[in-house]
């Protein structure tokens, strides 16, 4: 039983990955504060904010948006310390295989899961309520039974459904969201970000702003909890690890300055898009569903919500991608350590690329994204994302003290407070989510615990090693 907090050496880690899949080190301080802005802009900012505004913290948005960027300052910190000790693919999975042990890593795995494949669905509704908005607007109206899940008052997303396929298609053919491709639309969805801002912030109407909190505080922590979601991302950077040219110092930067980065970003949109339109409007499902472009008519400017518009459009496929292809690094990862069956691990001979993990990723995705409404699977996402970090943050603390002679490149500042002030934050905005949230987020828990003592204790390479040392 106590083989379940076996841990991996690092330098194992490391010998494991290095040189099989012969990636290049290319990447610099400044690709991956790119890879990191390119999965975070997307369906957050561009869809959330607005059922986020009219819900729960109406004009108090920014104030959401400063509490929930705050307690992913204290991660990030804490991720910095982890990717830059650890320069292993597979993200937090392998921080916790390599500081706290199996059954950890195994529970982070699982978590991951959340995250990514249920960060998809979302990623991909919100990409369906900008693409239909848009084609809107050229006189293409797309009926509802065919666009909306059944929660909605549609049948079935389609749009959705067929946008993961897509991605799922050209990732399996080998394409890679490599660092030029990347580079270019980082830059077309932050053009798209700061010309929203340009075109807008004259149009703000102070009154609008008024009452600032229509929810109270605990409204401004439940949009927070949900906006949250605008923030996922920047752990992405730690997938990259193998790539980075200097891991050891550039990865802790990538990671710090994409958030910063999008947190100014988001607390600009969100005090304009509630100073140019009145938070109830963004609660039409117009509003909803594409509420920076919603905004921009609002206030006449047609042309200029077809381009943000189109600009979002990319921005969201890019973050599918990268989604897509972190989830199945992680199941790779997964697999290979034995803890999920082998064939998520196997890599297509002819093109080297793990197909069969990314179709089993991109049904489950899409059936997700085509029956759910993108409330219940954001709220989902965000749980899952922020029982990582706390067990990040956790492991932070704990490693501190079980191996203080641990090579760490990078040092969390403000130890402990950092860490624990992270645990704490990300706790507070789990308490903001609904309750039918914590539920299902407890039976996919137990869920998982179920399948570790069941299958993946039983085929582990760790504790197969551990068995054939006894
Ligand atoms: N932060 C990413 C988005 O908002 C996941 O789409």
């Amino acid at each position: 039983m106590s083989n379940i907090f076996s841990t991996k050496p690092v330098s194992e880690l490391i010998s494991e990955t290095e040189g099989k899949q012969g990636l290049k080190k290319a990447l610099s301080a400044f690709d991956l504060t790119l890879l990191g802005i390119g999965c975070i802009i997307g369906t957050g900012i561009f869809v959330l904010t607005g059922v986020a505004a009219a819900k729960f913290s109406g004009p108090a948005l920014v104030l959401s948006f400063i509490l929930a960027g705050l307690a992913c300052v204290f991660a990030a910190l804490c991720y910095a310390e982890f990717s830059a000790a650890v320069p292993v693919a597979g993200s937090a999975y392998t921080f916790g295989y390599a500081g706290l042990g199996e059954i950890w890593a195994w529970i982070i795995g699982w978590d991951l899961i959340l995250e990514y494949a249920v960060g998809i669905a979302t990623v991909a509704i919100g990409w369906s309520g900008y693409t239909v908005n848009l084609l809107k607007n050229f006189g293409i109206n797309l009926p509802a039974a065919i666009t909306l899940s059944p929660f909605d008052g549609g049948v079935i997303n389609l749009p959705a459904i067929l946008i993961i396929g897509l991605i799922a298609w050209l990732l399996i053919s080998g394409v890679r969201n490599t660092s030029n491709v990347n580079g270019t639309i980082v830059i077309i969805k932050s053009a798209a970000v700061v010309l929203f801002i340009l075109l807008a912030v004259w149009f703000i109407k102070p009154h609008n702003w008024v009452p600032f909190m229509p929810f109270g505080f605990n409204g401004v922590v439940t949009g927070a909890a949900y906006v949250f979601f605008a923030y996922i991302g920047f752990d992405a950077v730690s997938t990259a690890a193998e790539e980075a040219r200097n891991p050891q110092k550039d990865m802790p930067k990538g990671i710090i300055y994409s958030l910063l980065i999008c947190t100014v970003l988001y607390i600009i949109v969100s005090a304009i898009m509630t100073g140019v339109v009145k938070f109830t409007a963004y609660g039409t499902p117009a509003g909803s569903a594409a509420p920076v472009a919603y905004a921009l008519d609002q206030i006449g400017i047609g042309w200029g919500s077809i381009i943000v518009s189109v600009g979002a459009i990319c921005g969201i496929t890019s973050v599918l991608l990268v989604l897509m292809f972190g989830q199945s690094r992680i199941f790779f990862a997964m697999a290979r350590d034995g803890l999920i069956p082998k064939a998520f691990g196997k890599v297509d001979e002819k093109r080297k690329t793990p197909a069969l993990s990314t179709i089993i990723v991109s049904i489950v995705c899409a059936l997700t994204a085509g029956f759910f409404p993108i409330g219940i699977v954001a709220e989902l996402t965000n749980i899952g994302t922020l029982f990582a970090f706390i067990i990040v943050c956790a492991g932070v603390l704990v490693l501190r003290y079980k191996k203080p002679d641990m090579e760490r490149p990078f040092k969390t500042p403000g130890f402990p407070v950092v860490p624990i002030l992270g645990i704490l934050s990300c706790a507070y905005l789990i308490s903001g989510l609904q309750p039918v949230t914590w539920i299902r987020f407890a039976v996919w828990f137990v869920l998982g615990l179920i399948v570790y003592f069941a299958y993946s204790i039983h085929h582990s390479v760790l504790q197969k090693e551990h068995k054939d040392v006894a």
